[in-house]
């Protein structure tokens, strides 16, 4: 398949709608990363995104709208916690787990009888959905497997000539997958951290952190989000998370160190006193979410065989760059 190398101009917008609405797959930018899209409502067509993309199909897909009204389309009831939840983040990077309605075809659920919803802040997305006049189910646009893609180049690694058109619309500002949250007894339980994150949510409601955002689940257990089960965001290098401060780290890394180690470093004076290549994720949670994925990326492209991580801070934005990479680098952590 050749594919067709879009814009973010209006008439790029026009030719994605009308290849979407031909049944076609077409990648788009969006806030939090590209998406793999396909008419929500078309069973080949999504049938299409999973064969584009390598992916397991009982891993239900997030269902993009560009107006709220369409939740109340999609969904067959819309509970008062989620019309909060939807004035205060949507649009943005936020998915709301809904009980679906009769027109969600199983393909795009998972077979579940449940919907993610998510109303993109990223106003090409949010044009072409419009101009489609349907709502686009889109997974992260990755190969199965490897890192959520947030630039252009990235999506064209992994998707020439799998899919109809790849939109480009720059580099995505947020830069981690969206938060992924579900109700129960009038509280938030929260499946996948993201951009919106916990201390926010608990403003609107009580919210409880699922047990497989921090931890690998074990093999029997209950899984509320199909995705949290599947290996994720893995780069080829051995990954392993070094926690504690940055004398520590130092320390650690100093005796373990070997001639073909790198680093996932804050900033470069992580390195201070110890010879091997690094990548900087930045300071701020906000920059790590952002630069994640690419360092991932870069990491490989390098041919780093070994890698020692930084550990990200556990609460805020922190909490999904913490979350991303404890799955990139299989659940190995260390204490140093
Ligand atoms: O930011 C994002 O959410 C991006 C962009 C493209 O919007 N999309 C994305 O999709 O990350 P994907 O398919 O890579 O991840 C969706 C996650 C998966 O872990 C999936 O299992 C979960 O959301 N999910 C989707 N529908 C669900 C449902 N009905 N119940 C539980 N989990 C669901
Ligand atoms: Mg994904």
């Amino acid at each position: 398949m050749v594919t067709e190398i879009l814009g973010a101009d209006s008439a790029s917008v026009r030719r994605a709608a009308e290849l979407l609405s031909q049944g076609q797959v077409v990648a788009i930018p969006t806030e939090t990363v590209y998406g793999l899209a396909a008419n929500a409502l078309d069973e080949a067509a999504v049938k299409r995104i999973f064969e584009a993309k390598g992916r397991p199909s009982d891993n239900p897909l997030i269902v993009h709208i560009a107006d709220k009204a369409q939740l109340y389309d999609l969904a067959s009831e819309v509970p008062e916690i989620a019309l909060k939840c939807a004035e205060r983040f949507m649009p943005g990077p936020l998915t709301m787990i809904l009980p679906k309605a009769d027109c969600v075809p199983d393909v795009t659920s998972g077979g579940l009888d449940t919907v993610g919803i998510r109303m993109p802040s990223h106003p090409v997305a949010r044009e072409i959905i419009k101009a489609c006049g349907f709502a686009l189910a889109a997974p992260s646009a990755n190969l199965s497997g490897s890192p959520s893609p947030t630039s252009f180049r990235h999506v064209k690694d992994d998707m020439d000539g799998r899919v109809a058109a790849i939109v480009d619309g720059g580099d995505c500002s947020v830069g981690v997958e969206s938060t992924v949250i579900c109700f129960e007894n009038g509280r938030i339980r929260i499946l996948r951290p993201g951009f919106v994150c916990d201390e926010e949510l608990s403003e609107i409601a009580e919210t409880v952190i699922d047990k497989g955002v921090l931890e690998q689940l074990s093999a029997d257990a209950v899984v509320r989000s199909p995705g949290m089960k599947y290996k994720h965001y893995a780069p080829k290098a051995d990954v392993t998370v070094v926690e504690g401060d940055v004398k520590a780290f130092r320390d650690y890394v100093g005796k373990k160190m070997d001639t073909n180690t790198m680093l996932l470093v804050f900033s470069k004076d992580d390195c201070e006193g110890l010879d091997a290549g690094y990548v900087e994720l930045g300071t701020t949670a906000e920059e790590q979410a952002q630069n994640l994925f690419t360092a991932l990326r870069t990491l490989d492209e390098m041919g780093a065989q070994k890698v020692y991580a930084r550990c990200p801070e556990k609460s805020g934005v922190g909490l999904a760059v913490y979350n991303r990479l404890i799955r990139a680098a299989g659940f190995k952590a260390v204490k140093a």
